[in-house]
């Protein structure tokens, strides 16, 4: 166990997840500190019944603490993880900043818990979009190979934090009664309309969360040579990412044997029933750590392709739950060397 813990960014949209999520799963520690920055400091969150004040994000705040789970914008984690490493504090980052760094471990628990054993002080969770993606790849790897993926994102406001929900809310409600919103998070209009563009202009015409897609994917599957080809879109959704995905393996998955993989791999639900209307919605999704799977169908444009449908809720599964799952590894860890 760890004694002290710190959550930091705890005011984020994922910091927030990430109080609920150590309440429900019941997290041990014996102390917890909330960080955030300047503009948060002094401000007060309620927590299991007692008022804690939250603390500004400087390198003595990690005096003492045993473990920090961070969740805060890039520039952020690569200032305040040195901090944390120069105490013996043991930090899992949500942040895309130390992601693709060699020596650190990228992990989803159902996917590769093994390599949390690397660590050297830091264990990076990945992008949203990424999660979701990985965790539907992960079966259909194991059983044949996947070489080829062509995936379309729906990504939803709240994968822009606290601000990407306000831009949604006082956009749509604006637009509605006839007004005008000045939009912060987003550099276009998002209310009753799509953006194809998330992240910076990247590599070869892609945006940096597309390539992060298909660097963090070859990371995590250990496997560079899946070829991978997404486009990801902003979409007027409040919360959870929906994926179009097509798959090419190199033995051919029909899509029963498809249906019965993702059902028995571990953090996967099937709802997929197109006769009765069935199938992921973000609004069915919402609050629940799944991957959720549906619309499973064979790939008519190739030979072994297969087509299918994948929602989660992003700032759960695709961040909180997944950070929180990999310091549950670590205190399993801690515990079976005593
Ligand atoms: N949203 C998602 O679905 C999702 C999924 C996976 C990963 N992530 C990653 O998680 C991180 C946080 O995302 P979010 O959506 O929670 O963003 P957010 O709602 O904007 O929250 C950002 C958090 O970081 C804190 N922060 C910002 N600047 C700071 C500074 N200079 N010093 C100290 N703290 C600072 C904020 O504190 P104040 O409240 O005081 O400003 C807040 O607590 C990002 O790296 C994001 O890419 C997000």
């Amino acid at each position: 166990m760890f004694d002290s813990i710190a959550i930091v960014g705890a005011t984020g949209a994922v910091g927030r997840l990430i109080r609920d999520m150590l309440q429900e799963r019941e997290f041990p520690y014996e102390r917890i500190t909330f960080l955030a920055s300047n503009r948060s400091a002094g401000t007060t969150i309620g927590f299991k019944g007692e008022k804690h004040t939250v603390q500004e994000l400087r390198p003595e705040a990690f005096s003492g603490i045993d473990l920090a789970i961070g969740s805060t914008p890039d520039p952020v984690a690569k200032e305040f993880v040195p901090w944390a490493l120069e105490r013996d504090c043991v930090v899992v980052d949500e942040s895309g900043y130390w992601r693709m760094d060699p020596k650190v471990p990228l992990v989803i628990p159902e996917v590769n818990p093994e390599a949390v054993h690397e660590h050297q002080g830091i264990i990076a969770s990945p992008n949203c979009s990424t999660t979701q993606m990985v965790v539907a790849l992960k079966p259909l790897h194991d059983a044949g190979r996947v070489r080829r993926v062509v995936v379309s994102t729906y990504q939803a406001t709240s994968g822009a934090g606290v601000g990407g929900q306000r831009d949604l809310e006082e956009g749509t409600r604006a637009a509605l009664n006839g007004g005008s919103h000045k939009y912060e998070t987003f550099a276009h209009p998002i209310a009753f309309n799509l953006i194809p563009q998330i992240g910076s202009q990247k590599h070869a015409g892609y945006t940096s969360e597309e390539m992060k897609m298909v660097y963090e994917t070859h990371k995590i599957l250990g496997d560079d040579t899946i070829r991978i080809c997404p486009t990801c879109v902003r979409v007027p959704v409040s919360n959870c990412h929906s994926e179009s995905i097509s798959v090419e393996t190199e033995r051919k998955i029909g899509v029963d044997e498809a249906r019965e993989l993702f059902a028995s791999f571990p953090g996967i639900k099937v709802i997929d029933d197109l006769p009765n209307g069935k199938y992921p919605k973000p609004s069915d999704c919402d609050g629940d750590d799944a991957v959720f799977i549906g619309r499973i169908r064979e790939d008519l444009s190739c030979d072994n392709g297969l087509a299918f449908w994948c929602v989660s809720d992003n700032l759960r599964k695709g961040a909180a739950t997944n950070a929180v799952q990999i310091a549950e590894l670590l205190v399993r860890i801690q515990a079976a060397v005593g």
